[in-house]
Order: C-alpha cells, then structure tokens, then sequence
C-alpha cells in the first residue's frame, strides 16, 4: 500500500524522484520521504502528508544534491504518519537508507532481537527492522548483507536500498510485493508501478519473488535468492506518459469515467476475429468445459460487484453454477473447491493481499483459477494458470471506473464464449450477443452523453447524509457498486439493498425526503421494482430511477429518471453503473472531497 522509486545516472536525483513519487501517490498518500546519497553522505528528507509538502520542503528537490537516491510514499500499517515513521529509514551507523511496500509480520521478535543487540530504533514502523539487519549482515558485501537480512524476514517487501560503500548502486529486493526495474541510457530506475517509469523509459524487467538487483547507471543485475546470477527478460509497455496524465480534465476519476468507451473496445476488439471469440491462452475445449461443475468467482471491493454482476450472465448463457466470494472471506471459508472447479480471480491491480490468499486457496485445493487482471506483470497475473488482461491502460484514481467496466467486459466476452462451446446458444443468438457486446462501447459513450449535464444538478438535489441504492438481479450488482463509488468519494453513507429485501425490516428507515436511487434496467424484474419505488415513495422517499430510455412507466413513478440506451440484459450492468460514477463523482465535488485520493484509502490493498 506504500509506492517506491529508486534512480541512478548523471542528472539530479531528487526532482526524479519526487516526480515518480507524485504519480505513485495513488499506492498511498499519508507521509512521504527521499534519501539521497552525495559525498559519501545519505541525505534523508520526510514529512507526514502529502507528496507536496516534500516538494515544498525540497525546493522541488533543488536543495537536495546528488546524483542516486530512493523515495517513497505511505499507507501507514505500523505506527502513525507521523515525520518519524515515515521512510526512508536510516540505519544507525548511516551507513544504509531503505524504502519498504509491504509488510513484516515477524517484526516484532526482530525488533526485540536488535535491541538487545544494542541497535537503535527511531520510529515505530515494522520496516526499521530492515535497516538494523542490513547493518548487521553487512561486512563489506552489501548483495550477501540483503541475502541474509531476506532470509529474516516474514511477510511482504519490495526494499530499495541506498548504501554508502556503493556510490553508485541501488539495490532491490522483492517478496510479494510489486518491483519493476526501469532501464534507460546512462541510468537506470526501480519503481512500484510502471506508472513512475513511462516518462523516462518504456523497457522494463519485472522481478520476481526472491529475486535481488543491483542497479547501476550502466546496467542491472538480478540475482536469485541465492545470489546467483539470472537473466531477465526486458519487457516494453505499450502505453504512453499521457495515460498517465489528466490530460485536461479536473480530476483522474472524471478522465478515466471519459476513458470507458475506449477502455472496453480495447477490451473487446482484440478477442473478436470474423464473429468468434477468441480468448488469449484461455481456449478451452468443449470437454474442458464440461469437466467444470462449478465455477467461483473471487475479488475485493469493486472488483466482487463485478463478479457478482458477471455470475448472472454466465449461468444464465452457460448453465453452470457460479457461486461469488468476497476473497477475504473464501480463504477462510474452508472452500469446497476442487479439479472440477474454474475460479475467476478478478483484480485491477493484480496485487489485492486478500485475492492473492483466496487463489492460492483454492489453487491448492486443485482448481483450475482463471485471473482476469489489469496491471501487465502483476502478482495475479502470474499465479494464475491463465491471464484474461483487461487492458484498461493505468488507473490512476483510487475509486476504480473504467477498471470495473473492462471486467464486465472481460465477464461477458467469457459467458458468450462458454456458453457457445457447451451448445447453449446456436449461431444466431451468438452473432447477436457479439453484435451488442461490439456495441457496448459505443452505449457507454452514449450513456454518458445522455446524463452528463443534469447530473451535477441531480448529485446535489440527491446528496444526503444516507442514501438508498435498490435493483433486482443484475440492477442490484450495479447498486451494490453505486453505493461503494458513493460511499468511497463522497463519504455520504450509502446503503444497498436488494430491492424485494426492504420490506423485510429496511424500509421501516424510509422517511420524508429519504433519497433512494432505484435502479431499474432489467426489464425481466423491472415491473416488481416499479413496486418497489411506489412502496417508498409512499413513505416519502425521493426517487432518481435508473431506466432504459423508452420506459415510459418509470417517469411516471420517480421524482427523476437517469436514462441508458438499451443493450441486451445481460449486458446492462456496463451501462448503467456508468451514471451512477458520475452521479458519485459530482457529489463528492459538491462537497469539495478529494476525489482521486479519498481518505483511509490506497489503490492497492496489499494489506489483509
Ligand atoms: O485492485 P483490485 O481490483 O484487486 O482492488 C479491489 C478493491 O480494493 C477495489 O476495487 C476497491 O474497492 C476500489 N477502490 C473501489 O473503487
């Protein structure tokens, strides 16, 4: 939950350093640090809060000279953000400065173990532990100082490391925590994320778990966790600096809203060939299919709404059972899950702790898991027996959009291709589905289109300190993630509700004035949430409905009708979700939140 940067080369490092910092500020924002080395001196430089007050407090970086350094942002796990817990952090002969994302979950033994071996602590942080190992592994060699200190550690680490005998070097280790190494002319970078790196290269070496790199501005070598030299593939990413950029708009949130129609063509497209899908690595054959009983879909957060969103197309166009599972909820859960089992891990980052946990659950139990990811590299992506990218490009707003509308995506593109290779659609029906899925991005643009300019006249007239979201069927995973875009930016309470469940107990808190977004896209259930609607307004609740745009009968209920062109049912939750973003985004400016770094929150939840 924390993003690091590392440079080495010829020019100034402390302004690279800050600026890779500012695009991984998303990782986490509540205190932030560099170290750079010059003259045999590591110069460190923190303060709690955002990356600005370390651009203030710098100059921009101008008033920290030299020529190699680390940086880093934080999501504090242990010990406040404070200026003392925030990193880099120095070991106490000054020799060693270190950045750490992730976790050390023996700290506390390493901690009492240093101590009384005399050494220093200066912070509260689990990650000082690092520092003090480093210092005591290290007689002269720093590569067999990190193999030893790794070899101490428990839990999560990408590590950037600074060290005075090695003027030159920066290095890195990295156990299941992301660590991407940049290669440029004449210097050379390491990052959490591409994101950092764009705007100086485009080659790139992903590193493994275990693996150690020494980075020099000449070259880098990676090492095995035994210290034996490997080869590394250099990979190239395929976007460019400006998707990385607001390009424009107020907010990252409102690019990437804009993103959607291209996000999901991109998507799409590419898996379509003369009216057939065709899946990556994921080509099954028919007898594969049936040799599945049940099919699991885990994630977190949004990324759950999207599987519960997607279950109701698979079983309806594949007939196979599809159970959905929060993932920190699966890996407890003692799951029923074995060879005949496919699970579909779904995660825009790749690197969700909990999803991890819940993969490898059930990878153990003997399932075949499918990953449907979005960052190219990412932990997910390479434990899953199969990848299915979302290629969404960077997402950079903590609250995910286009992330979510490209797993639909994903989603549906798997439900028609299954569906047709058990026989449950005939040629007919299965031109019909790509014809509207082929649509899809198209729709999307329209769907914004046709809300945009009353909507932050409706975010206003609706925001309140709780909102109701109600559907039916798919219209319920759609409210289920419009209440958390909702809640996630605006910090308005939200609640969803499976609409035929408010009479159960819920609806006894519908009062005056109560908003409640109904809504109500699934024609097959519409009429019964139309009831629904009518229940609540006749208790005094303020309506903004959610409808295709020939549904006559829902402007004669509600108080407000948010409209989306018509696509086929089981496709409609990529549509409507779409006002219900904007309808948040435009809440959360009414009330002046920080829309792409929300508060408590980081981008990625490398945390359990
Ligand atoms: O990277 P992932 O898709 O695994 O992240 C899962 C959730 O943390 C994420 O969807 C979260 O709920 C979003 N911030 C919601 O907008």
């Amino acid at each position: 939950m924390c993003g690091i940067v590392g440079f080495t080369g010829a020019r100034s490092a402390a302004p690279i350093l800050l600026k890779g910092l500012s695009r991984l500020e998303y990782r986490g924002y509540d205190s932030a640090g560099i170290a750079v080395l010059d003259s045999g001196v590591i110069d460190v430089e923190k303060v709690s809060g955002r990356i600005a007050r370390l651009c203030e407090k710098t100059k921009d970086g101008a008033a920290v000279p030299g020529v190699i350094g680390i940086g880093h942002t934080r999501w504090a796990t242990h010990g406040a953000p404070t200026d003392l817990n925030a990193h880099p952090h120095l070991s106490n002969d000054g020799r060693f400065a270190i950045v750490h994302n992730g976790i050390i979950e023996n700290y506390l033994s390493l901690r009492e173990e240093l101590i009384a071996d005399g050494y220093v602590f200066q912070s509260e942080t689990d990650t000082e532990t690092v520092v003090h190992l480093l210092e005591m592994y290290y007689d002269g060699d720093v590569l067999t100082a990190v193999r030893k200190t790794a070899a101490r550690l428990e839990g999560s680490y990408a590590l950037g490391i600074l060290c005075t005998d090695a003027p030159d070097t920066l290095w890195v280790v990295r156990e299941k925590s992301p660590l991407i190494l940049g290669l440029g002319v004449g210097e050379n970078f390491f990052a959490s994320d591409v994101t950092a790196l764009v705007s100086h290269t485009k080659n790139v070496i992903y590193l493994e778990d275990g693996e150690i790199a020494a980075i020099t501005p000449q070259r880098a070598i990676v090492y095995d966790c035994t210290g034996r030299e490997i080869r590394k593939d250099v990979s190239r990413v395929s976007w460019d600096v400006e998707a990385a950029e607001k390009g424009g708009y107020e907010h990252f949130m409102l690019k990437e809203i804009m993103e959607q129609p291209a996000a999901v063509r991109a998507a799409l497209a590419p898996r379509i060939h003369d009216g057939q899908i065709r899946l990556d690595d994921f080509e099954l054959t028919t007898e594969e299919l049936r040799g599945i009983n049940k099919i699991i879909i885990t994630a977190c957060g949004s990324a759950y709404y999207a599987g519960c969103s997607g279950r109701y197309g698979i079983e309806r166009l594949c007939r196979i059972p599809v159970e959905v599972e929060l993932a920190s909820e699966l890996r407890y859960a003692d799951p029923m899950v074995d060879e005949h089992t496919l699970v579909l891990v779904i995660s825009q980052s790749g690197e969700t702790a909990d999803t991890i946990a819940a993969l490898k659950e059930c990878r153990s139990r003997g399932a075949k898991i499918l990953g449907i990811v979005n960052v190219v590299g990412s932990t997910i992506a390479k434990l899953a027996d199969h990848t299915l990218y979302t290629w969404a490009g960077p997402e950079i707003a903590v609250a995910t959009t286009k992330g979510f509308t490209t797993q639909l995506a994903v989603l549906y593109l798997f439900a028609v291709y299954a569906s047709e290779k058990l026989g449950y659609i005939d040629d007919g029906r299965r031109a019909a589905l790509i014809h509207e899925l082929m649509e899809l991005p198209k729709r999307i643009q329209q769907a914004i289109d046709m809300n945009f300019y009353q909507l932050p006249g409706l975010a206003k007239r609706y925001s309140s300190q709780s909102l109701f979201f109600i559907g039916r069927n798919t219209d319920y995973a759609v409210a289920l993630e419009g209440a958390l875009k909702m809640k996630e930016i605006s910090y308005l309470h939200a609640e969803s509700y499976a609409a035929g469940e408010l009479k159960h107990g819920t609806i006894a808190l519908i009062d005056e004035g109560q908003p409640v977004i109904a809504v109500c896209c699934n024609e097959a259930v519409c009429d019964k949430t139309l009831s629904n609607i009518v229940e609540v307004k006749a208790r005094g609740a303020k309506v903004l409905a959610l409808a295709f745009r020939d549904n006559r009968k829902i402007v004669s209920q509600a108080d407000d009708v948010l409209f989306i062109p018509r696509i086929e049912t089981v496709f409609t939750a990529a549509l409507a979700v779409v006002p219900l973003q904007l309808l948040a985004y435009y809440a959360a400016k009414e009330k002046g939140c920080d829309i792409d770094k929300p508060k408590n929150l980081a981008k990625s939840v490398t945390v359990e």
